[in-house]
């Protein structure tokens, strides 16, 4: 079976993680100083800091800028559950906007839509989906203009740029996730990013259970820590991301190139992006989806639907006093993506042979 994710794991990582071992030092120590450098080195940005989850790197990030009980967050509804999960961790109410049918990112328009009806809106959480950025002129300029805190999901999208700018330097924060599908792994673990350096201060402490000094703690805060294993992965990871995020590039670009089917619908790299792909997700038209994903599992190919369904819609959010009325009305686009989706592995583990393998199943479908 072709996966449609597979961690790129080799022997320097497994010499890291002995070394690590080996050492006693198994908490957070010289690995995670070591790897928050060569992280804010990758992006030439000031402050990283390591956390056990891009989910907790969010939930810091949202909380050290100050993100309080009732504040109106809009996000995108089409997005791994996490990215609204924080905001109401946080205390905050997320308002759901659609998405742009090319490049499935959060719509702009849709966003000023929401800032018409609500004027006390504190912040927009954005995600650079599947590996490419969002339009950050556009959402800079509403972020300027509405006086918003703008804060990065990066989960997806580690190396992505916008006009040659990496993503995650453009808000006052932003997140990454090192789970093992994203670009690079730490196993679980993530990464805050914040602009202003007291507030990077305030996040490293709320990380570590508010603490000021030995045994003195001054808020109340969490153990949202990284651990030295997963520093020490990482540390060998960043190094290939480059490496691994231009196998992607390669991947993606041979089924642009071949892919051909007048049912199916190819992502496209939106002018001024550059795209790392996570995921390579095709639509398919015409209700053909799950015929299609049964075809290709037939073929030994995996794929999986990111995502079948939009976030407001999860029982979850269903269930809470969340979510405004009428809410679903502005998610046109969202509610039709959703049925049409599906990604096809283009992960930097593939060999040529197994990629021409899925362009000629696609082809001949
Ligand atoms: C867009 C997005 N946001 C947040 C997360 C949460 O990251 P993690 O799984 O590391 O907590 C993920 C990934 O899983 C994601 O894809």
């Amino acid at each position: 079976m072709i996966k449609i994710a597979q961690p790129q794991i080799g022997q320097e990582e497994i010499d890291a993680v002995n070394s690590v071992l080996v050492s006693g030092q198994l908490a957070s120590g010289e690995n995670v100083k070591r790897f928050q450098e060569a992280f804010s080195q990758y992006l030439n940005y000031r402050s990283c800091i390591a956390a056990s989850s891009g989910t907790t790197a969010l939930e810091i990030a949202l909380r050290s800028l100050g993100i309080n009980q009732g504040d109106k967050i809009i996000t995108t509804s089409f997005s791994f559950i996490a990215t609204a999960n924080v905001i109401v961790h946080a205390g905050g109410i997320p308002l759901f906007a659609d998405i742009d049918e090319t490049s499935m990112n959060i719509s702009t328009e849709s966003i000023e839509q929401i800032l018409q009806v609500h004027t006390d809106v504190k912040a927009i959480v954005i995600v650079h989906l599947f590996g490419q950025s969002c339009d950050m002129d556009k959402i800079k300029g509403i972020a300027s203009k509405y006086r918003l805190l703008l804060i990065e999901d990066c989960a997806q999208a580690h190396g992505a740029e916008w006009n040659g700018r990496k993503v995650g330097t453009f808000g006052e924060a932003a997140a990454f996730s090192f789970y093992p599908t994203k670009n690079m792994t730490t196993s679980e673990g993530g990464m805050v990013i914040l602009k202003d350096e007291m507030t990077a201060g305030f996040a490293s402490q709320l990380i570590q259970h508010g603490v000021k000094a030995k045994n003195q703690f001054e808020f109340i805060g969490y153990n949202y820590r990284l651990s030295e294993i997963s520093a020490a992965i990482g540390l060998c990871q960043l190094k290939k991301l480059d490496q691994f995020n231009a196998l992607r590039r390669e991947n993606a670009a041979f089924y642009d190139k071949y892919i051909d089917h007048h049912n199916i619908i190819k992502p496209l790299e939106v002018a001024g992006t550059k795209h790392v792909y996570n995921q390579y997700t095709l639509r398919i038209l015409n209700g053909k989806r799950d015929t299609f994903i049964a075809y290709l599992e037939q073929k030994g190919i995996g794929t999986s639907i990111y995502y079948p369904y939009s976030i407001p819609e999860q029982a979850c959010y269903q269930s809470s006093d969340l979510l405004e009325l009428e809410y679903d009305k502005r998610l046109e686009v969202t509610n039709r993506i959703k049925r049409e989706v599906v990604s096809i592995p283009v992960h930097p583990g593939l060999i040529q042979d197994e990629i021409e393998q899925i362009v000629t199943a696609i082809n001949k479908f």
